[in-house]
């Protein structure tokens, strides 16, 4: 647990934290996140988790204008207090408070929660892992290009997965994989590399944005392009990314072992050159 958190401008202890009961965020799941990773007290990636937070503020009509320079000043004074070596930094924005109704009024103040947590992260350099992710059906809303903590589809799939001993939920439409219940997914086929376009199927995923990059500066083959569920099986190798998971190799897709159930070469190179690049 850490020592404190931040609320709408106040720095206070996390066991002291109060939301009000008609918070939208809480009755309607009417409130937008984000997930930053801090690697040796290091910041990743700000520019573009605040640029995903404001298409998902803007998408959903919220009166939030977001103050970079502010943010970052809070993220920093928060990671010292609670002194924060590897871990992230979680940012939500609820659309305010009202009397329950499901109509929003205008001009909500937002409530602006942000706290910090510690993790552990699968390094390519130490003890790299491979893990198991099992297929489930994609059952969310329409739109999860929009990053909301309306999660609950995500929540039954990772669910699912945990209580099967794996680490992931991989999705799949019709036959078609679009991502994981809290990470994107990738396939090597050959010399490709392979993940769902970024469209309104999809989170747009910063890890994947930073990968994408790092792809094409190394020359290497890369399609934006949807892939089925027969080829995730058959893939030479498997991973996903996540500002939690960084590159992770997935070894195991349900009963089908991928790679031998061994990490692939691909994968290991990527991830050593993602780790590389961010610190
Ligand atoms: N999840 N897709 C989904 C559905 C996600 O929830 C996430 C991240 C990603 C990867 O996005 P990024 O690389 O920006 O972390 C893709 C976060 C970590 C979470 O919900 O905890």
């Amino acid at each position: 647990m850490p020592k404190f958190a931040y609320i709408n401008n106040k720095y206070v202890k996390f066991k002291d934290v109060n939301i009000h009961i008609e918070d939208r965020g809480l009755q309607f799941s009417d409130s937008v996140y984000e997930v930053i990773k801090i690697i040796n007290k290091k910041l990743l990636d700000l520019d573009f988790h605040f640029n995903r937070l404001k298409y998902s503020t803007g998408e959903l009509s919220f009166n939030f204008i977001i103050n970079k320079k502010k943010l970052h000043k809070i993220f920093t004074k928060l990671i010292t207090m609670n002194s924060l070596t590897n871990g992230t930094i979680y940012v939500q924005i609820t659309r305010g408070i009202q009397p329950r109704e499901h109509a929003y009024k205008k001009n909500l103040k937002p409530n602006l929660i942000i706290y910090t947590a510690k993790k552990k992260y699968n390094l390519p350099n130490q003890n790299f892992r491979g893990y198991k992710a099992i297929t489930y059906p994609d059952i969310r809303w329409g739109r999860p290009d929009i990053k909301t903590t309306s999660l609950l589809a995500n929540i039954l799939a990772a669910s699912f997965a945990s209580k099967q001993g794996a680490y992931e939920s991989i999705f799949f439409k019709g036959n078609k994989i679009t991502e994981a219940s809290h990470s994107n997914v990738w396939i090597i086929k050959k010399n490709q590399i392979i993940t769902h376009p970024a469209n309104k199927e999809i989170l747009r995923g910063v890890t994947r944005t930073v990968l994408i990059n790092l792809i094409k500066s190394l020359g290497l083959i890369l399609k934006e392009k949807a892939f089925t569920l027969k080829e995730l099986y058959i893939a030479n190798e498997v991973f996903i990314t996540s500002s939690g998971s960084l590159i992770t190799p997935i070894i195991q897709v349900d009963k089908i072992k991928i790679n031998n159930g061994k990490i692939g070469p691909i994968t290991k190179s990527l991830a050593l050159s993602f780790y590389k690049a961010i610190i």
